[in-house]
C-alpha cells in the first residue's frame, strides 16, 4: 500500500503554481459533449477524476486524449446512451453527463455513483429541474434511466438550495433547449462561471452566471471551442492551510485572489498575513501559532467553502486555545477528526461540528484519508507535528491533487511517497 511518509516540523518557504481547477474541468469535460465539434482543454492537472471522465467520454463513443495538461476531445460517430459502470461508481461527478446525453442521444442511462462518502448526496434537484424541462425519470434496478423524445424546453426554475452540481446540470440542460429557462435560486461558484464562460465560447446564451439569477436562452446547436479553466481555489487554499500549520512562507502564483476571499477572512483571522502580489500572485505567511476560533462556520460562495473546512481545522490543531469549526453542506465533512486524534493532535467530531483543542506539540503516527479534502487536511496536519507520520488512502488524494508531495516538497516539506 502506498503512504506519504511526512517529517514534520519545518517552517515551509519558497512559491508554488496553483494547477487548473477539478471542479471546474469535470462539468466542462461533461458540457464536452453537447458540442457538435472538438474541443480543447488546458491547464489540467493529472488528477483520477480527470481520467474517469476520460473513461467516459470513450465509454460513449468520443475520442479523448489527454497529454501536457492539455485534453483534446473529439465528437462521437456513435453516441452511446450509457455511461460506464465502473466510472460511474468511482465519481459522482459523472451525474454531469445527465443532460448533455439527453440533449445528444435523447437518452441516458447512469449506473449508481460514487464519490467522497461525504453524506446522502441526493441528487433530486437536478432531476426535479430535468423533469420540469420534459424528462422522464426512472430507475430499473442500480440504474437512472431519462428519456426526452421530445427534446428539452425551457422553464422557470427556483432551486431550493444552491446545488453546485444542480445548477450546472440545469445550465447544460438549457443550453439546447428550446425556448428560454432562468433558474433562480442558482449556485454563485467560480466554477459555474468557468462552466458559462466555456458554454457561451460554443455558442451559448447564457448571461448572470455568477450570481443566484441565471439566464439561458435555447439554442439549436453548440460548436467546439477551446478554453483554460480557472485555477483551483481549494489547491490553494490547501497550500495556505499547510503555511498556516507548520508555519512559513509561501507565493501561490496563477491564482484567482477574488475567488479566495472566504477562505483568505478565516486564515487572516487566525494570525496569517496575506497579500495580493499581483493580479494572480498571492503571498501568505504565519508566524507562531495560529489564534484558535470560537466557531467557524461553511457555507455556499462567498461564504468560507465546505472543500476548505477540514483544512482549517487541521491548521488549528495547534492554535492557542479551543476551536468549533461546522460545516453545514455535508453531514460526514469531519471524518478526518478520527485522523487527527490519530497523529496525537486533540480533536473530535460532533455531528457537524469538529471540536479542537489546540496544543503546542503533538507527534504525528499513522492515519489514513477518508475522503479527498479530509486527507489533504491530514497531510497538513502531519506537516505540523514534531514526528513522523504515514497518511495512507491516497487514491483519494489523488481525485483531486497532482503531486500534491512535490509541491509541498518545494515548500521545502519533507515528504515522500513510500510503499509496503
Ligand atoms: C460541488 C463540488 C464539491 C463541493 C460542493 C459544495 C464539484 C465537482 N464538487 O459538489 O467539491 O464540496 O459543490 O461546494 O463541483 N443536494 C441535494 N440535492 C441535490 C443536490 C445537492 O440535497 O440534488 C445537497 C447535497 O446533499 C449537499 C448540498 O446540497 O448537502 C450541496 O451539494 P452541491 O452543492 O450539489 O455539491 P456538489 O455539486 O455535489
Amino acid at each position: 500500500m502506498e503512504y506519504l511518509r511526512i517529517r514534520g516540523g519545518r517552517a515551509l518557504q519558497g512559491s508554488v503554481t496553483i494547477p487548473g481547477a477539478k471542479n471546474s474541468l469535470l462539468p466542462i469535460m461533461a458540457a464536452s459533449v453537447l458540442c457538435e465539434k472538438p474541443v480543447t482543454l488546458y491547464n489540467l492537472p493529472d488528477l483520477s477524476d480527470l481520467h474517469t471522465s476520460l473513461d467516459i467520454l470513450r465509454g460513449i463513443g468520443w475520442g479523448a486524449e489527454y497529454i501536457d495538461g492539455r485534453v483534446d476531445l473529439f465528437p462521437a460517430s456513435r453516441l452511446r446512451a450509457r455511461v460506464p459502470k465502473r466510472a460511474a461508481g468511482a465519481m459522482r461527478s459523472s451525474v454531469f453527463y445527465l443532460a448533455p446525453l439527453l440533449h445528444r442521444a435523447k437518452r441516458v442511462e447512469l449506473p449508481a455513483t460514487g464519490g467522497c462518502r461525504l453524506g446522502a448526496r441526493p441528487i433530486d434537484i437536478h432531476l426535479e429541474g430535468l423533469v420540469k424541462m420534459g424528462a422522464i425519470a426512472r430507475t430499473e434496478n442500480d440504474l437512472l434511466i431519462l428519456e426526452a423524445p421530445g427534446g428539452l424546453h425551457g422553464t422557470r426554475f427556483a432551486l431550493r438550495y444552491p446545488s453546485v452540481g444542480a445548477t450546472e446540470t440545469l445550465m447544460m440542460a438549457a443550453v439546447l433547449a428550446k425556448g428560454r429557462t432562468c433558474l433562480s435560486g442558482a449556485a454563485c461558484e467560480p466554477e459555474i462561471e468557468d462552466l458559462a464562460r466555456f458554454l457561451n465560447s460554443c455558442g451559448a446564451r447564457i448571461t448572470g452566471a455568477g450570481s443566484p439569477r441565471i439566464c439561458i436562452t435555447g439554442v439549436e446547436r453548440l460548436e467546439g471551442a477551446r478554453h483554460t479553466v480557472i485555477p483551483d481555489r481549494i489547491v490553494a487554499a490547501t497550500i495556505i492551510a499547510a503555511v498556516a500549520a507548520a508555519g512559513g512562507s509561501a507565493v501561490l502564483r496563477e491564482v484567482c485572489p477574488e475567488h479566495l476571499e472566504g477562505v483568505c477572512t478565516v486564515f487572516r483571522r487566525m494570525g496569517m498575513k496575506i497579500a495580493r502580489l499581483d493580479l494572480t500572485t498571492l503571498s501568505v505567511r504565519m508566524d507562531g501559532r495560529p489564534r484558535a476560533q470560537a466557531k467557524l462556520e461553511t457555507g455556499p460562495y462567498p461564504a468560507f467553502p465546505t472543500d476548505a473546512a477540514p483544512l482549517a481545522a487541521a491548521a488549528l490543531l495547534k492554535a492557542d486555545g479551543r476551536s468549533l469549526i461546522c460545516d453545514h453542506v455535508f453531514e460526514n465533512r469531519f471524518a478526518c477528526a478520527g485522523g487527527f486524534a490519530q497523529l496525537g493532535a486533540r480533536a473530535s467530531r460532533q455531528g457537524r461540528c469538529a471540536r479542537i483543542w489546540g496544543v503546542p506539540h503533538y507527534p504525528g503516527g499513522q492515519a489514513l484519508a477518508q475522503d479527498l479534502r479530509g486527507g489533504a487536511a491530514l497531510v497538513c496536519a502531519a506537516l505540523a507535528a514534531d514526528g513522523e507520520s504515514r497518511i495512507g488512502g491516497l487514491c483519494y488524494l489523488r481525485r483531486g491533487y497532482a503531486g500534491l508531495e512535490e509541491m509541498l516538497s518545494g515548500l521545502g516539506a519533507d515528504i515522500c511517497l513510500r510503499e509496503e
